[in-house]
């Protein structure tokens, strides 16, 4: 019996590691380090060519050892399983994380930011812009010598870039009125709901929105709206005038917002939100948002690039809602849109739209992953998600301010709720309430900042 070593040196991203093949008794083993298992996806390359070198080297040995009856059954086995075991992130070859060609996308994002904020700092020149260009050229650099050396980290270097791309959203102007009426406070106190009601129209029903119109000085207008077909689509809105008569279910007006549940302008999932007697909404099966105004019956629509839809980005903590991939929200100027896109790794997205023309005028790209997430709703600028914590408690965990590109990790504001699931949850500015589609029923509740 003899001891046979094979030594391979594969240098990692940081350090050397040694791969060991060993004959013991009739077989041949050839160990990677179990902490292989727990690296980081970005090690994936390094993991990959360790198991080429170490099959390369196997072969070699076998070939070496075939005048002698020794056999090597375990090593091979075991080269298979870990081979195996790393078609399971074969996925981030295929789906472009690690190969050249997200270079060019990369590069091509930094000049975009780069464009935008030389328009900011030509408009309003200051600190914040002076510094973000002297990092954009820092960044320029670094992905320059990327594409020279052959090492390189995209991973860091994606999420450097989505850093640089909020911090240039936030430069851009928004319009001081808008900043100024809400002194970027964070949100301290959820009440006991105010309201708690059945909606209008069937206990089935378990997913909808609810709400009352989100424009400031507008006529005071509460609606209902519940998704039929498979709790998928909806395509009317109920309407009334007072509290009192939402509360009696008296005096309504049922709004259709398209011809048919199954057309082209009608409503898929419970994101939905009404600004200005406007209903704001995912259109039926694309990854677009439509604009329906109740007073003028016309419907516009923007597309959202690169959404994920049809379940591929729902609100997922403790149990999936079906058809919540995109929420909206309004706050006092603009109306706000909820997403994850697979170019941030299913993590959320947050875009700004001017209700008007509906035309996205920001996009920030946040490092929550939005299957970890219930809901969210939009207060002055910031984004703030919630999370499961029982069947009748539900918890504030989240924010992000768009204003500052800050994300706070450590909120703790709970509410109660009459049921698990969670459809739709919306904060309107005009009256500072949330409103909540819980199953078939509505809530409010008060907020304190
Ligand atoms: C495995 O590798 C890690 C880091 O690469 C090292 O800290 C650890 O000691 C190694 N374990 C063994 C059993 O070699
Ligand atoms: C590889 O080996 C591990 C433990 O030795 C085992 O749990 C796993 O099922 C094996 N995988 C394959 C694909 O054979
Ligand atoms: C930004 O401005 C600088 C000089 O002011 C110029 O060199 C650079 O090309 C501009 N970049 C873009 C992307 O417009
Ligand atoms: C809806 O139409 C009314 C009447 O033309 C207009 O005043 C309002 O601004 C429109 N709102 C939106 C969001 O399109
Ligand atoms: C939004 O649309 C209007 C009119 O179509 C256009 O003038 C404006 O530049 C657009 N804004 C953005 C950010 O695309």
């Amino acid at each position: 019996m003899f001891i046979y070593l094979l030594l391979l040196a594969v240098i990692a991203t940081v350090e050397a590691q040694r791969v060991p093949g060993q004959q013991k008794t009739d077989s041949c083993l050839c160990k990677i380090n179990s902490s292989t298992w727990t690296f980081p996806a970005v090690r994936f390359v390094e993991v990959t060519k360790q198991v080429q070198i170490c099959e390369e080297n196997l072969n070699e040995f076998e070939e070496k050892m075939s005048n002698t009856d020794a056999e090597l059954p375990l090593m091979r086995a075991t080269l298979q399983n870990i081979t195996a075991r790393l078609k399971a992130f074969n996925y981030l070859h295929t789906s472009g994380l690690y190969n050249a060609l997200p270079l060019r996308q990369l590069n091509q994002e930094l000049e975009e930011i780069h464009q935008s904020v030389n328009e900011s700092h030509l408009q309003n020149p200051n600190k914040e812009t002076h510094n973000l260009l002297s990092e954009l050229n820092k960044a320029k650099n670094d992905l320059q010598r990327m594409y020279k050396d052959d090492f390189f980290n995209l991973e860091t270097m994606k999420k450097r870039l989505r850093d640089l791309n909020n911090r240039a959203q936030t430069c851009k102007t928004i319009p001081n009125h808008f900043r100024s009426t809400c002194h970027q406070r964070i949100m301290t106190r959820i009440s006991s709901p105010s309201v708690t009601k059945l909606n209008s129209i069937s206990k089935s029903y378990i997913s909808g929105a609810w709400g009352r119109d989100a424009l400031l000085n507008n006529q005071e207008r509460y609606w209902e709206h519940c998704l039929v077909s498979g709790h998928k689509h909806g395509n009317t809105i109920r309407v009334y005038n007072s509290h009192e008569d939402f509360m009696v279910n008296r005096n309504y007006k049922d709004e259709q917002i398209a011809p048919s549940y199954s057309d082209k302008n009608a409503v898929q999932g419970s994101g939905t939100i009404l600004y200005d007697n406007t209903v704001f909404y995912q259109c039926y099966s694309t990854a677009e948002i439509c604009s329906f105004n109740i007073t003028t019956k016309t419907t516009k629509r923007v597309k959202l690039d690169d959404a994920g839809i049809d379940n591929k980005f729902p609100f997922c903590y403790y149990s999936c809602r079906d058809w919540t991939d995109i929420d909206l929200e309004a706050d006092q100027d603009a109306v706000w849109v909820i997403y994850a896109t697979q170019e941030n790794h299913g993590n959320i997205v947050v875009s700004r739209l001017d209700p008007l023309e509906l035309n996205i005028t920001h996009t920030w790209k946040t490092h929550l992953f939005k299957r970890s997430v219930t809901s969210t709703f939009m207060v002055c600028g910031v984004l703030y998600a919630t999370r499961y914590v029982s069947t009748y408690q539900e918890e504030v965990f989240y924010a992000f301010d768009t204003t500052t590109g800050k994300e706070i990790n450590t909120l703790s504001l709970p509410f109660e709720k009459v049921s698990a699931g969670i459809a739709n949850l919306n904060y309107n500015p005009v009256d500072g309430k949330l409103y909540l589609y819980n199953d078939a029923y509505l809530l409010a509740y008060d907020t304190f900042f």
